[in-house]
């Protein structure tokens, strides 16, 4: 077998056997294949496309490149929860301690935030003394004996796809949905869960951009889940707007404690709920959504998420008083308002250019190397369908180090973000879709 027949034949327009990929993927991870062999093909896979079967054994074949998870010592039905990515989205600091105190283990590993999006890793480590590194038998032993624990990746799980993703990075071949698809899948399926909820993030802050293109991308994961076993369901939200008000590490676990205390945002509660009832059913702890829903709320009415939060934070070494206190959280320096231009409604605001303004102040990294402060961000005051008159707070900026230049920048990246209509605007929905 040769990597150019591979190419040609997907540049053809061809189907890919299961050999063929597995060829690719595995040659490619010992490094006998060159990155502009696998640039050639993740090209051609950009344009031709690939089928629900190649999709599936391509996902098989980077899960199986490195470590698989085995969770099985840990009892219950593992339900993982994983967000295409998008800007204020703190649903993993919600969802982990609610979930577990509904009865469903999560065995949680996240990332760190890199560009617009930001990281649950680095949002925890904002609490004091806060550790996501763990080892593995450590990490059972916690979820066993709290219900959740949230870590970075350990290990050496799905090395193919880390090092197809950097390539398809400086390739422009990113956004194509049968490599997005394979690339989350493949983390899902290596890290051992039994069913998967998948928040799949639809506008302008999100990889796609358009509702049909989040809903092809959400049918390519639950086919993918479905064809290795995996119960997987997808929920289509809302990214036209970031979601909440906080966005920044400590602002947004100061946003996930409100939520978790019952007076979050309505929109931030609303997302978790609907994600929450799903992995409740697939966990087997609800009949259906409904009964679901009426799970999470009695565990936020009655405090046990919240006391959730505080078991997992200082089960991973974590100041217990700051999440008590959110006052005691890290906080930025100086308070900057950015004023509305005129008078109107909110039309629509540009969750990646909030998500760039924020990493301009340093809250996000620009490259993987970047040192962020946790403390600084944006606290928007107006969202979508708001009212405005001029000189009203449209958003604060949470500053310490950055140079003037840059939050001058930042202050122009949040006013470009906002669109102001004289008409009245309706809010978007929440939730598009859900995709079984
Ligand atoms: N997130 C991933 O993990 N992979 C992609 O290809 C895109 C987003």
């Amino acid at each position: 077998m040769r990597a150019v027949d591979i190419i040609q034949k997907k540049r053809d327009g061809g189907e890919l056997s299961r050999e063929e990929i597995s060829f690719l993927i595995q040659g490619y991870s010992r490094g006998e294949i060159p990155d502009y062999q696998m640039s050639a093909w993740a090209m051609a896979v950009y344009f031709r496309g690939m089928n629900a079967r190649e999709t599936g054994d391509l996902t098989l074949e980077m899960a199986m490149s490195g470590d698989q998870v085995d969770l099985s010592p840990i009892a219950g039905i593992k339900v993982d929860k994983h967000s295409t990515g998008g800007v204020g989205d703190k649903t993993t600091v919600v969802l982990a301690p609610l979930v577990a105190s509904a009865g469903v283990p999560v065995a949680k590993m996240s990332g760190r935030g890199l560009g617009h999006t930001g990281g649950t890793l680095d949002k925890l480590e904002s609490i004091s003394g806060f550790s996501v590194e763990m080892e593995r038998e450590r990490f059972f032993a916690q979820v066993g004996e709290i219900g959740a624990a949230v870590i970075g990746q350990s290990g050496n799980i799905t090395p193919a796809d880390k090092k197809l993703y950097a390539l398809r990075d400086v390739t422009a071949t990113v956004n194509s949905i049968p490599l997005i698809a394979s690339s989350v899948m493949s983390k899902k399926i290596a890290a051992g869960a039994d069913a998967i909820v998948l928040d799949v993030k639809t506008g302008s802050g999100a990889f796609m951009k358009t509702l049909d293109d989040s809903i092809a991308l959400a049918q390519a994961m639950v086919d993918i889940g479905t064809q290795l076993g995996r119960h997987t369901v997808a929920v289509i939200s809302d990214m036209d707007q970031p979601l909440g008000y906080g966005i920044g590490n400590a602002l947004e676990v100061k946003e996930g404690i409100e939520t978790l205390r019952g007076h979050g945002p309505a929109d931030l509660t609303e997302v978790c709920l609907i994600l929450g009832s799903q992995m409740l059913v697939l966990g087997g702890k609800a009949k259906d959504t409904d009964e679901a829903r009426g799970i999470l709320k009695e565990h936020i009415a009655d405090g046990s998420a919240f006391e959730k939060l505080k078991v997992i934070a200082a089960a991973q070494g974590g100041d217990v008083a700051q999440i008590e206190s959110p006052s005691k959280l890290p906080t930025a320096r100086r308070q900057l308002e950015v004023k509305a231009p005129a008078d109107g409604h909110i039309e629509a605001i540009q969750a990646e250019e909030i998500g760039i303004a924020a990493m301009l102040l340093g809250a996000g990294r620009e490259t993987k190397e970047s040192v962020i402060d946790l403390a600084v961000g944006i606290v928007l005051s107006k969202k979508v369908g708001d009212a405005v008159s001029t000189g009203d707070t449209l958003a604060v900026l949470h500053v310490n180090d950055a140079s003037e230049s840059k939050v001058k920048e930042a202050e122009a990246k949040v006013l470009e973000a906002y669109r102001i209509t004289d008409q009245p605007v309706t809010p978007p929905p929440l939730v598009y879709a859900i995709v079984t």
